[in-house]
């Protein structure tokens, strides 16, 4: 239920009009496109090589297939610069490298491997050596993706199509949710999102359609037998499937773990401190983003327990979170956030952290300070929008009002937030406050404070354990 119109908050001054994207400028959380989006690929001058993705393909577009892209193959040794050459991140030489490893590890037969217990097709992307250095998440093998390798879903979208994934959310998008929320994580500071970028890739060990597989076999013959033809080809003559990439943590476990043990085994002073300042970035963090998928298996602490050395319980010391920190947070699979509308109702959706000890707590000052500062400014939020929507246009199904929708929430989100630490509010607090939305007016010029009815908010009357996990 929708309440009367605040014309209240003063919104930065619209983009300007979406025009082709700059040369060299990387869409946040992206590759950059060097000559061209992979969307081109309706183009008329890309006929010839359209006609060999049939309408019966897995629906990956296959950019590298074109040379009209003009672009320099990489020069790694003993990489063939057909696979994945659109993978460059000009302003992430880091990452550009790791991604390169993975795609040289393929090349030598060291291919992705499946994670068995996740409920999508996602994989352990590894180093030439066999170490996992990414989880990869195909677009196309999502929960609800039309290749998704999991049957349980697949006949929970057939018999069943009614409660058919989450209404609240735009289908088939995780990959650019994986990544939006790393994105956010980074322009707010807060650390906890492993590094994740929108990649391409391609691997045998992927579920493609037999159609792909037989058209793959038609192009390794075409390479061997007609090299110069065949040089258009990736050397599995697979399409590369667009996905997110996040970088592999090592040393965390599921929080679950680590939540039980620390009830029976408190924390050092110092150290409990620490954990509850990355535990109110996770939390800002799934706020933000309106997560609808964070049980505690869905973020990862690592702990290693000092045994030996000074006494640092005393609260003089000072502390700070850093890399060789004892704890740390890692929040992975955020591929179910950036509703286009609330969730009808909490319970559907609850963050489930709510219901720890931490989330008693109120944000400390040290959280406070690092966040205020960027979300109470306008032209921050709108900068953040705006380095959305360079990522989320990306996508084929790519939905301008939809997006508007996305942010309206998003800002909703982010006006409750600055309230909540202004006042000095814990997380329950903050869950448990009225749902808003904040619109773009058609000027661009002001946003429409939009109060949705108070009904379901988080509430917390009786406290469940908080290990448990309903
Ligand atoms: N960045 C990462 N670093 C280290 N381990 C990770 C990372 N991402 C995922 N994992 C491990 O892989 C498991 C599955 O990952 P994730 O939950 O993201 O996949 P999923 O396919 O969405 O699974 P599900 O549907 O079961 O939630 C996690 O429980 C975790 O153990
Ligand atoms: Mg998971």
């Amino acid at each position: 239920m929708a309440e009367p119109e605040e014309p209240l908050l003063r919104l930065a001054e619209p983009p300007p009009p979406a025009g082709p994207p700059a040369l060299g400028r990387a869409a946040p959380g992206g590759a950059v496109r060097l000559s061209g989006e992979p969307r081109e690929v309706d183009d008329d001058d890309e006929e010839e090589e359209e006609e060999e993705e049939g309408a019966e393909g897995d629906g990956e577009e296959e950019p590298l297939l074109r040379p009209s892209w003009g672009r320099e193959p990489r020069r790694a040794a003993g990489h063939t610069g057909h696979a994945v050459d659109m993978n460059t991140f000009l302003d992430d030489p880091e990452f550009a490298e790791i991604i390169l490893r993975a795609e040289q590890a393929i090349e030598c037969g060291v291919f992705p491997e499946r994670i068995s217990q996740g409920s999508s097709g996602s994989y352990f992307a590894k180093d030439p050596k066999g170490k996992t250095i990414g989880v990869f998440k195909p677009k196309s093998e999502e929960p609800y993706g039309h290749l998704n390798p999991k049957w349980t879903k697949y006949f929970h979208k057939i018999c069943c199509p009614c409660c058919f994934g989450r209404g609240c959310l735009v289908p088939n998008q995780g990959y650019l949710s994986e990544a939006g929320a790393y994105l956010v994580d980074d322009k707010l500071g807060l650390g906890v999102v492993p590094k994740t970028k929108v990649v391409w890739l391609v691997s045998e060990t992927f579920n493609y359609s037999a159609i792909d597989r037989a058209k793959s076999r038609g192009k390794k013959y075409a390479l061997e037998k007609v090299p110069k033809v065949g040089k258009k080809f990736n050397r599995i003559g697979l399409p590369p499937k667009v996905g997110s990439f996040q970088l592999f943590v090592e040393g965390y476990k599921e929080a679950d773990y680590w939540l039980r043990k620390f009830e029976t085994d408190p924390l050092p002073e110092n150290t409990r401190k620490e954990f509850q300042s990355q535990f109110e970035r996770l939390v800002i963090l799934d706020y933000v983003i309106r997560n609808t998928d964070r049980g505690n298996d869905n973020w990862l602490v690592r702990y290693e327990k000092q045994d030996d050395g000074p006494d640092l319980s005393d609260k003089d010391i000072q502390w700070t979170v850093t890399e060789e920190s004892t704890i740390k947070i890692a929040a992975i699979d955020n591929g179910l956030a950036f509703p286009f509308k609330h969730p009808d109702e909490w319970r559907a959706y609850p963050f489930h952290w709510a219901w720890l000890p931490q989330a008693q707590v109120p944000f400390s000052q040290e959280t406070r300070d690092l966040v205020l500062p960027r979300i109470s400014d306008m032209n921050f939020v709108q900068d953040l929008c705006e380095d959305l929507h360079e990522l989320f246009k990306t996508d084929k199904g790519f939905d301008k009002a939809t997006f508007e929708n996305q942010m309206s929430v998003m800002r909703g989100q982010i006006l409750n937030l600055t309230q909540a630490l202004k006042d000095g509010k814990s997380p329950i607090q903050l869950v448990q406050m009225p749902r808003v939305i904040v619109e773009r007016s058609s000027t661009g010029s002001q946003g429409r404070i939009v109060h949705l009815s108070n009904a379901f908010t988080q509430t917390f009357h009786s406290r469940k354990p908080f290990f448990s996990s309903w």
